[in-house]
């Protein structure tokens, strides 16, 4: 049989996913949205890409919660995003109200599903998701450690004049400006990318890496990127569909793992049929781990701040 996956929030992000999901032509996808007509006009346009492009024109778009039944994996999208000069951290009274209230509709629809959780200021919005859907921790993920580490190997692969397939990387911690690129873990076809490039220069990567979303928010005005979280969605339903077991950086809650308990932030990540399989602690210098945890502090502090809104 095949599967179903439901993106909720059909925007920029959600949209640009249901597309490359139903590319992959392995499940049904079904595309929820509060504004009339869009979601329905969105996926007849997609179905009618099927033919051409090969695959079955088995999209759906629809205003309510009823096609969303019986989901494999559900993709949270819905939400502000941000605009010129506005902090992820800024949106979170509003989208904690939104996820909050989608969580509840798709979870009580489809009680067995993995939720991957999309809409900002990440971290913070995987706890709400965790929190109402009563949901095991092994079934509630959020993906940004994808996008950071594929903006930052992007970066390294224009630096050296090289094909980014061959550039690995890991960015860890909060989606946030305290994420942690862990330059340790990266390297150009296995060598360490330190050989390769100086420390000032590579501090400069690092940084524009960090500061890889506000870059294109800043360049489109209004709206922000989704293109690549987009194609790192995919990355991730892909491994869970096809049981691939791939190792990718993901938001997950950790209890104990890099000495963080109770928050969700970006670790590596074995991904499966069954959600989150393993946090992988992969051994990091004393730098890298004081500046994950640091940027665990930063989760927390969203955290807190939730619980007083
Ligand atoms: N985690 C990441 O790395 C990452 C990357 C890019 C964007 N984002 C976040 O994803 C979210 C979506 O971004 P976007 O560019 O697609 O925004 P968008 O404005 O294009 O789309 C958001 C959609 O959510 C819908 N929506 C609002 N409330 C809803 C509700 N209650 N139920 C169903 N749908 C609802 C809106 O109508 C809109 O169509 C933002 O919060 C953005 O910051 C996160």
């Amino acid at each position: 049989m095949r599967r179903k996956v439901t993106v909720v929030g059909a925007g920029n992000v959600g949209a640009t996913t249901a597309q490359r999901i139903a590319e992959r032509d392995y499940a049904d996808v079904v595309m929820v949205d509060i504004v009339e007509g869009m979601p329905q006009g969105k996926a007849l346009d997609l179905n009618q890409a099927g033919p051409v492009v090969g695959y079955e024109p088995n999209l759906t778009g629809t205003n309510t919660y009823d096609a969303t039944s019986g989901s494999d994996i559900v993709v949270i999208t819905s939400g502000l995003p941000r605009k010129p000069g506005m902090s992820r951290d800024d949106l979170l009274a509003a989208n904690k109200e939104i996820v909050g209230s989608v969580t509840k509709e798709v979870a009580q629809r489809s009680p067995d599903s993995i939720i991957i959780c999309v809409t900002n200021p990440l971290d913070a919005m995987c706890h709400v998701t965790l929190d109402v859907s009563g949901f095991p921790r092994q079934r509630v993920m959020g993906m940004a450690g994808i996008l950071d580490s594929a903006r930052f190997r992007t970066f390294l692969a224009w630096e050296l004049g090289v094909s980014a397939r061959d550039v690995t990387g890991f960015v860890l911690g909060g989606h946030g400006d305290t994420m942690v690129p862990v330059t340790s873990y990266t390297n150009v076809a296995g060598v360490p990318v330190s050989q390769k490039i100086d420390s000032t220069r590579l501090e400069e990567i690092v940084q524009r890496a960090r500061d890889g979303g506000a870059e294109v928010v800043k360049l489109l005005k209004s709206g922000s990127a989704y293109y690549a979280p987009a194609a790192a969605v995919a990355e991730m339903v892909d491994s869970i569909v096809l049981d691939q077991k791939r190792i990718l950086p993901c938001a997950a809650l950790c209890n104990g793992e890099f000495g963080i308990d109770g928050l969700f932030v970006g670790v590596p990540v074995k991904l499966g049929e069954g959600g989150v399989e393993e946090i992988v602690e992969i051994e990091l210098s004393d730098q890298e781990l004081k500046d994950l945890q640091k940027s665990a502090g930063a989760v927390r502090e969203l955290v807190d701040a939730m619980a007083n809104l």
